[in-house]
C-alpha cells in the first residue's frame, strides 16, 4: 500500500511491479500519478487516522510505503505491532513528519552539526527566538514540506509576517515553528542512503540541487563537492538512518559550507532531487533501490554509470484539462529523456514533469544542467 501517489510514487509503482508486486495507491484526490499505474487505488484524507485504519483493514497490505509526510503516522506503530512492515519503519515516518522530532534527534541525541535553532509557539516567543538565533533566520512550520509556510526574517519588521505565513501554510495541529539561523552555504546536496535489512548501509553518489520557493528546480549527479565533504555527509547519514531504523532509501539533505558539512533534514523515501537517477546515472535508480531494500533483496553495489541532470517542468497557473506543447522540441535533444506526470490539474508552480540530460561519467555537469533547463523551458503546460 503506497500512501501518497505523486510522481515519485508513480515511478515506485513501476519499479515494484517489475518485481511482481501488487500495489494499492492512496491519495487525497483521484487520478493521481501513481494511481494511473497501480493495481487498485483509494482516495482518503491520510491525516484522518480512522480513514487510514479502514483501508488498511480492507486491503490488509503486507507492506506500507509512505510517499509523503502528511499522514497520521502515529497509527503506523499499531500497524507495525500487527505485523505489517512500515517502510522504512514507523519511527522513521513518524519522526521525520515533525521537524522538532528529527532536529532534536540529529542535533541533541546524535550531535550532528546543524544550523543554530530554537522553537516558538506564539508571536511573543518568535521575538525571543529570533533574538536567540540571530538574523537572518528561516522560519518553518514544524509540519510542512516543499517549503510551504517558510520565510526568511531579515529585519525585526519581518517577524510578524513570518509568523502569519507559517500559521496559514503549515499543516500542523499545534502552530509551533522552528526558527533556524540562515546558513550561508556554497551548495546543497541530497545524499541518497540505502539501509538494508540484511546488509550494509550504501550511499549513492551525492546529488547537487538548487531550490526556489522551497522547491527543487534542478538537480545533478554527481555533486561537485570534495571527497572529504562526501565522507562527512556519509558518516552523518549513516548515524541518523541507523537511529531511525528500518530498510529503504532515504534522502538526506546537507548544506555544504566553507567550514564543512551541516545536516539539514531527511526524508525516509525516494527524494524529488533523486529523479535525476531516472537519467540512468546509477545501476539502479532511486525507486528500484527503495523497492529492493524494502523487499529485503540484496543490493550488492551502487555504481555511477553516467553523469546526469534534471530540471522541473512547472505549471504557470491554476486549472484543469491540461495539455502540453513543445514536447517535440524537448524530445529532440540527444542523450536526454523526459517524464510528464499526468497530473489531472495544475496550480501555479506545480511540478508537472521533469527533463533529464545525461552523458558519460566525467562530463560537464553544468552543461548537462543547462541542457535540462533548456528542455524544460521548451515544454509549455497549457491550462484550459
Ligand atoms: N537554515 C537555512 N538556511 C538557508 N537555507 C535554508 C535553511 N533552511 C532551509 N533552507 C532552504 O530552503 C529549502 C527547503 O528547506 P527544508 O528545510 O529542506 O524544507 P522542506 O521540508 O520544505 O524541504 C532548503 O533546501 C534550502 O534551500
Ligand atoms: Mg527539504
Amino acid at each position: 500500500m503506497l500512501l501518497g501517489s505523486g510522481e515519485l510514487g508513480k515511478e515506485f509503482v513501476i519499479a515494484a511491479q517489475r518485481l511482481g508486486q501488487t500495489i494499492i495507491a492512496v491519495d487525497s484526490y483521484s487520478s493521481a500519478p501513481a494511481m494511473q499505474v497501480a493495481d487498485a487505488f483509494e482516495v482518503i484524507n491520510m491525516l484522518d487516522g480512522d480513514a487510514l485504519d479502514a483501508i488498511v483493514a480492507k486491503h490488509q497490505p503486507e507492506i506500507i510505503v509512505p510517499e509523503i509526510e502528511a499522514i497520521r503516522t502515529t497509527r503506523f506503530y499499531d500497524y507495525e505491532k500487527n505485523g505489517i512492515q512500515v517502510v522504512p519503519s514507523a519511527k522513521a515516518a513518524n519522526f521525520t513528519m515533525n521537524r522538532k522530532a528529527i532536529r532534536d534527534l540529529a542535533a541533541k541525541d546524535l550531535g550532528l552539526p546543524t544550523a543554530k535553532y530554537t522553537y516558538a509557539a506564539s508571536l511573543e516567543a518568535m521575538y525571543a527566538a529570533v533574538e536567540e538565533v540571530g538574523m537572518p533566520c528561516v522560519v518553518k512550520p514544524l509540519m510542512s514540506s516543499s517549503g510551504k509556510g517558510q520565510s526568511v526574517i531579515k529585519t525585526k519588521e519581518d517577524i510578524a509576517k513570518a509568523w502569519e505565513i507559517a500559521g496559514s501554510k503549515g499543516r500542523g495541529d499545534d502552530g509551533e515553528v522552528i526558527v533556524e539561523a540562515f546558513v550561508k552555504f556554497t551548495s546543497e546536496i541530497t545524499l541518497l542512503t540505502v539501509t538494508q535489512s540484511n546488509g550494509i548501509t550504501l550511499f549513492c553518489p551525492s546529488i547537487g540541487h538548487v531550490q526556489e520557493r522551497g522547491d527543487y528546480q534542478q538537480s545533478w549527479q554527481p555533486a561537485l563537492i570534495s571527497e572529504k565533504n562526501v565522507l562527512q555527509a556519509q558518516e552523518m547519514a549513516a548515524k541518523v538512518t541507523k537511529a531511525l531504523s528500518g530498510a529503504g532509501i532515504w534522502g538526506v539533505e546537507f548544506f555544504i559550507c566553507e567550514e564543512g558539512v551541516i545536516f539539514s533534514e531527511l526524508s525516509p523515501r525516494p527524494h524529488d532531487t533523486g529523479m535525476v537517477t531516472l537519467a540512468g546515472t546509477q545501476n539502479f535508480n532511486e525507486f528500484e533501490l527503495h523497492c529492493r531494500a524494502l523487499l529485503g533483496l540484496p543490493i550488492p553495489v551502487i555504481t555511477l554509470e553516467r553523469a546526469g541532470a534534471s530540471a522541473v517542468v512547472l505549471a504557470l497557473k491554476d486549472g484543469e484539462n491540461i495539455t502540453y506543447e513543445g514536447l517535440e522540441k524537448a524530445a529532440a535533444y540527444d542523450k536526454s529523456d523526459l517524464r510528464i506526470f499526468g497530473k489531472p490539474s495544475a496550480r501555479e508552480y506545480r511540478r508537472m514533469g521533469v527533463t533529464l540530460a545525461y552523458d558519460k561519467v566525467g562530463s560537464d555537469i553544468n552543461q548537462l544542467t543547462a541542457k535540462a533547463i533548456k528542455m524544460a523551458n521548451d515544454i509549455k503546460v497549457i491550462v484550459k
